[in-house]
């Protein structure tokens, strides 16, 4: 566990993190994260790996999650998201990355060919995760099974609530996603784990000394053998 000052501080060591990882295994496959938690790490990582001139034409990345029926260039989706914060920023061949399709005309052959494409890069090295305020991970709400795989999920409407500040009004949030399951998650060879500010200390409480259950999905971390949980001292309420 890394505790930083603040988010900026949390946001650097994240960057330098990942910037490390990709040094190492520079034919890494990165899982990534969107939301408000991780993007400030995308600033400072784009930066890095453009000041040393990092090769990235190895890399490959998969990302947590999107909503189902947006397109790609709406600015809620998290295709937007990772192109506006992060891809177009770096120079990594754009077919090297990979995001659920939720504008697919068949969702469930799209969860399945998710799957086989993380299959088919050998897993995933590194996954960076934030964490909703009821603990959820990637769009795995509470009550998620474990065992669940790539799949079509309904969103609680606490989660609705919260990403409604991206929104224009709340009506306009989509109720589905498509979510790598938590078994997926866990399948990763490692776990970056980001979270910042005091409305998620509950779930970080839950993470660090909660009682594994799928009510709360992040609890499912703790059994994970490879995690960096890196936090700022809001969370913890310091
Ligand atoms: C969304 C995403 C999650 C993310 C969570 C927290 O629901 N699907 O992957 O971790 O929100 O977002 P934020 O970092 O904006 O608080």
């Amino acid at each position: 566990v890394v505790t930083a000052e603040d988010y900026d501080g949390m946001s650097k060591e994240a960057a330098k993190f990942i910037y490390e990882a990709i040094e190492k295994k520079p034919d890494i496959t990165l899982g990534l994260a969107t939301g408000s938690t991780p993007q400030k790490m995308y600033q400072y990582l784009a930066e890095m790996l453009n000041e040393n001139n990092i090769d990235l034409s190895n890399v490959h990345t998969v990302n947590l999650d999107e909503y189902v029926g947006l397109d790609g260039d709406d600015k809620q989706s998290y295709h937007y998201f990772m192109l506006e914060e992060f891809f177009s920023k770096v120079n990594i061949p754009l077919e090297n990355t990979h995001i659920p399709d939720g504008k697919s005309d068949d969702l469930d052959a799209e969860v399945e060919s998710y799957e086989k494409i993380i299959a088919d890069l050998g897993g995933i090295d590194l996954q960076v995760l934030g964490v909703g305020r009821n603990g959820h991970i990637g769009f795995n709400e509470p009550g998620t099974p474990f065992n669940s795989r790539t799949q079509v999920v309904d969103l609680t409407d606490v989660t609705i609530k919260d990403n409604s500040r991206f929104f224009d009004k709340i009506e306009d949030v989509p109720t589905r996603a498509l979510s790598m399951g938590l078994e997926t998650i866990m399948d990763t060879k490692s776990i970056l784990f980001l979270a910042s500010g005091e409305t998620k200390s509950e779930a970080v409480d839950a993470l660090l000394n909660g009682e594994i259950t799928e009510e709360i999905p992040v609890t499912i971390l703790q059994k994970h053998d490879n995690l960096t949980v890196m936090l700022d001292k809001d969370v913890l309420g310091e």
